[in-house]
């Protein structure tokens, strides 16, 4: 006899790993115009960062249009990370195991799970790039637009500019090595980046890393 998936009513072959939904079809649309952006910020910003790095500007049709194209992909990563933020930001408030599990890093990084606390959907270290991220792009924002001087040059003064161009140089190097962080992990941990490509995981990875989000959802749903 064949069996079909209740849900998406696709084929399920006897020893298939129960798949369980993580992001909506939107949400990883959202992540991923927010990932394109960073890329773009990045490699343009560094383009516009240093003289050595100028020929990076070739990706974008040359200098001045790096220049005037960079603060419009950030307006578009920040509303794009809003977004995110909004979906994301009660799942990454800080509970009492995230506190035990960021005390055994080291069982983490020796992947012994099984003397770790039962996480939510996300552990502490993602809590921690999480939040991070959302206070590295606000300052990146504010003193991006400090700089913007097409139309903001009337509103700043020579000072303050000189300060947002130093904040928004640091912002930038420690988000990239934020993000650096941010995409290791997925890679690391086997079957994460199914969550962001497919929007599932298996039920065995969810029981694994973040067993206390797949028992609410089981109750949820029973
Ligand atoms: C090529 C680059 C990227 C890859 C491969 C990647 C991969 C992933 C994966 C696999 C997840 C799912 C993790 C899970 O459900 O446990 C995730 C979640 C997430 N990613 Fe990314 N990502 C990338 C870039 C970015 C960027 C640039 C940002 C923001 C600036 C970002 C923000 C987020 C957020 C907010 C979440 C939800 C997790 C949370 O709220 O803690 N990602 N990413």
């Amino acid at each position: 006899m064949t069996a079909y998936d209740v849900e998406s009513g696709d084929q399920v072959h006897p020893g298939d790993p129960v798949k369980v939904d993580r992001y909506t079809g939107v949400a990883r649309i959202n992540h991923w115009i927010t990932a394109a952006c960073l890329i773009l910020l990045a490699l343009s910003g560094l383009a516009l960062f240093h003289p050595w790095l100028f020929f990076l500007t070739d990706l974008f049709g040359g200098g001045q249009i790096t220049g005037m194209i960079h603060p419009w992909i950030g307006v578009v990563l920040f509303f794009s990370f809003l977004g995110l933020f909004i979906r994301f930001w009660r799942a990454n408030l800080w509970k009492r195991e995230d506190g035990t599990w960021l005390a055994r890093l080291q069982d983490v990084i020796a992947g012994h799970e099984e003397r770790l606390p039962e996480v939510g959907k996300y552990n502490a270290g993602q809590k921690a790039v999480f939040w991070l991220m959302s206070t590295l792009i606000i300052v990146l924002i504010c003193s991006g637009l400090v700089m913007w001087d097409q139309y903001f040059a009337a509103y700043t003064v020579i000072e303050q500019k000189r300060i947002a161009v130093l904040v928004h140089a640091a912002a930038a190097v420690v988000i990239i090595c934020v993000w650096i962080v941010h995409v290791y992990a997925a890679i690391w941990v086997r079957g994460t980046i199914g969550a962001m490509t497919r929007g599932q995981v298996t039920g065995g990875w969810a029981w694994r890393h973040h067993r206390k989000w797949l028992k609410e959802l089981v109750s949820r749903n029973s």
